[in-house]
């Protein structure tokens, strides 16, 4: 989609999620009281209302999850067609198309390969617009959840040592993760795993700094694998291409190395996942491993939450 000129005035008073550091610690905490109860369960609380899903690059389990999540609330959803077949290809402009889905909508989720997408449609749109990941950025829903995630798990959000393994540089997942706990849970020490290409970017670390989170980086998992309470693997971010990593050794959580892990520690992975490098099948029998359980199932009840703390009247 092509974004041009946004309309400098800001919409009317409303809450979007499109940034992890500009959301209400309130909204945080309701969100995840809500979550608490949402789980697979179906109600009427969304009757009436509408998402639309937005999308410029693939997704799997975020469109899924939030149709699914609005689905089992008793609202609708819709996509808007892609750009061959929706009027952007009669020459329509950004700003119009969100003027429209906003009118036919009452929530818009957009993921984007620019990063600046839905930050522009939330200045445009009369409703609520969520960030479902812009790019290499940020995904403020994966780190909602995979924050209620870990406090399911470990019963805390705090004194907790995390590793966040391989593409830290291009990966919106461990950014947005790493932004939301420095913002709201700085109480907690973080080691960035990899080779040194794709360490975190600055921004992330100088905000992990200002925020007062201890942080370092080590090349190899082996370094800190049975000191940590979660290990958060990530894949080679290979859409995003860049020159100079021909030949990087990639981190990968063998079996071998996941049996070092202290047995109360977590093995999480925001998918999809190269199952030949990161991620090897040996290790989804492990009980540390909540990729493909208590992760997963954690992304429909945050939806649904937020989804609820965005649409219904207080
Ligand atoms: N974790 C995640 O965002 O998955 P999808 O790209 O499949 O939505």
């Amino acid at each position: 989609m092509n974004i041009m000129q946004p309309v400098p005035k800001a919409a009317a008073k409303q809450q979007h999620v499109i940034d992890v550091r500009d959301l209400d610690k309130k909204f945080i905490d309701a969100v995840f009281s809500r979550a608490e109860t949402l789980g697979h369960m179906r109600n009427d609380s969304l009757k009436g209302k509408s998402l639309c899903w937005v999308a410029e690059s693939a997704s799997t389990r975020t469109g899924m999850s939030f149709k699914a999540a609005i689905t089992q609330l008793g609202g609708a959803h819709d996509s808007l067609p892609d750009p061959e077949h929706s009027s952007e290809s009669k020459g329509e402009s950004f700003e119009d198309t969100i003027r429209v889905v906003g009118t036919y909508h009452d929530v818009i989720v957009i993921r984007s390969k620019d990063a600046a997408f839905p930050s522009n449609a939330a200045k445009l749109s009369s409703v609520p617009v969520i960030n479902a990941g812009n790019g290499p950025d940020q995904h403020p829903t994966q780190a909602l959840l995979d924050a209620f995630t870990v406090k399911q798990k470990l019963g805390t959000l705090e004194g907790l040592k995390i590793a966040l393994v391989g593409d830290l540089s291009r990966g919106r997942a461990p950014r947005s993760l790493a932004l939301l706990f420095a913002k709201h849970y700085p109480n907690n020490e973080f080691v960035g795993v990899g080779p040194e290409e794709l360490w975190m970017d600055t921004d992330v670390v100088e905000y992990l700094k200002e925020q007062k989170v201890r942080y370092s980086e080590v090349k190899r998992l082996t370094d800190v694998i049975g000191e940590v309470d979660v290990v958060y693997m990530t894949r080679l971010q290979k859409e995003h291409p860049r020159k100079g990593l021909f030949g990087v050794e990639y981190p990968q959580l063998t079996l071998e190395l996941a049996k070092k892990l202290d047995r109360h520690a977590l093995i999480m992975h925001p998918l999809p996942a190269n199952r030949e490098r990161e991620l090897p099948y040996s290790i989804d029998g492990l009980p540390q491993a909540i990729y493909l359980k208590d992760q997963l199932r954690a992304g429909l009840a945050v939806r649904k939450a937020i989804l609820q703390e965005l649409l219904l009247d207080k």
